[in-house]
């Protein structure tokens, strides 16, 4: 077999074999190497290209941002379509419409009863309480819901990625009260754009795109018995909010602001001036086998299946 034409190669590469293997790891791999084969000749990619690119995603590996680059290529967002379409098959759209995790999600954030400031009381921007009910899509309220709630700073920064924060800094958990009442204080943020001269920012110049994300806040929702809900919403009014680099926005998530609320009622968010408020239900599907209810965020179940 010294000499080998490109089908020759493609055929020895997909059916070497020794042992049984991942019969799933081979069938994608197989696919995936005929598809680059593929693109390689057709698009008649020279060496330097090849290994230009192969360095791009060694550098790529090493900054820990392939999280960055599979949102602003779409595929976060193609995982959420494909399971919105499996639910409209079976039946069981319903509830808040989940939005895309992101790479930023810290498990482990500081846990409170019913209400919180995420701010850890340093005003940075608008005053701005979000505040509602956890509820089941029969309309029941949900006790002891445990609800993450992430957002950036005031720069757009995210902390345990961005320089300078501290350890969970706009991170928090709340747990629902009795009747699945939750609230909190932060402020409103910007929105976000991928770190400059960075691998991601490469291949977003390169591609002529921007790498902003309107002004939003995540969520994960976890409850006994209930589908884990992961979401975002979106802040009206931002430049971005229907070119988000990341795909993620959808109609159902942007909230309304009711702006000058009276303090009254607010005080154990040390408020005392008027404010900016949003009210929105998390409405979660139940769950059809213990799976759905795992509280495992994506990198989580990657491990723990590893
Ligand atoms: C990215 C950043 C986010 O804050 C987010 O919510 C989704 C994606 C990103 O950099 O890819
Ligand atoms: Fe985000």
């Amino acid at each position: 077999m010294a000499e080998l034409n490109q089908a020759q190669l493609l055929e020895l590469v997909n059916t070497k074999q020794i042992a049984a293997g991942n019969p799933r790891a081979r069938a994608l791999t197989q696919r995936i190497v005929t598809d680059l084969f593929k693109t390689i000749d057709e698009m008649d990619v020279t060496p330097d290209e090849f290994w230009k690119a192969m360095d791009w995603l060694s550098r790529l590996g090493q900054s820990g941002q392939v999280g960055l680059i599979t949102a602003g290529l779409g595929f976060d967002r193609l995982i959420d379509i494909r399971m919105d379409e499996a639910d409209q098959k079976a039946g069981r759209a319903a509830g808040t419409p989940r939005a895309i995790e992101g790479p930023l999600f810290v498990a482990g954030a500081p846990t409170t009863q019913w209400e919180t400031r995420v701010d850890e009381g340093e005003p940075k921007g608008e005053i701005f309480v979000m505040e509602g009910q956890v509820l089941d899509t029969d309309g029941q309220p949900v006790a002891n819901a445990m609800m993450d709630v992430w957002h950036a700073n005031e720069v757009g920064g995210y902390s345990h990625f961005f320089p300078g924060m501290k350890p969970y800094e706009l991170r928090r958990r709340i747990e629902t009260d009795a009747q699945g009442h939750y609230r909190f204080r932060s402020f409103l943020p910007p929105g976000y754009g991928i770190p400059p001269n960075s691998p991601t920012s490469e291949l977003f110049e390169a591609l002529g795109r921007h790498g902003k994300r309107p002004a939003h806040i995540h969520f994960l929702v976890v409850a006994p018995g209930l589908r884990t809900l992961t979401t975002q919403i979106n802040i009206p009014g931002d430049t971005y909010i229907d070119d988000d680099f990341a795909f993620a926005t959808r109609d159902g998530l942007i909230v309304e602001l009711e702006k000058n609320v009276a303090p009254t009622g607010y005080e154990s968010l040390g408020i005392t001036a008027p404010f900016t408020r949003s009210r929105f239900n998390f409405v979660m599907q139940k769950a059809l086998n213990e799976d759905e209810t795992s509280p495992a965020a994506r990198m989580a179940r990657v491990t723990a299946q590893a």
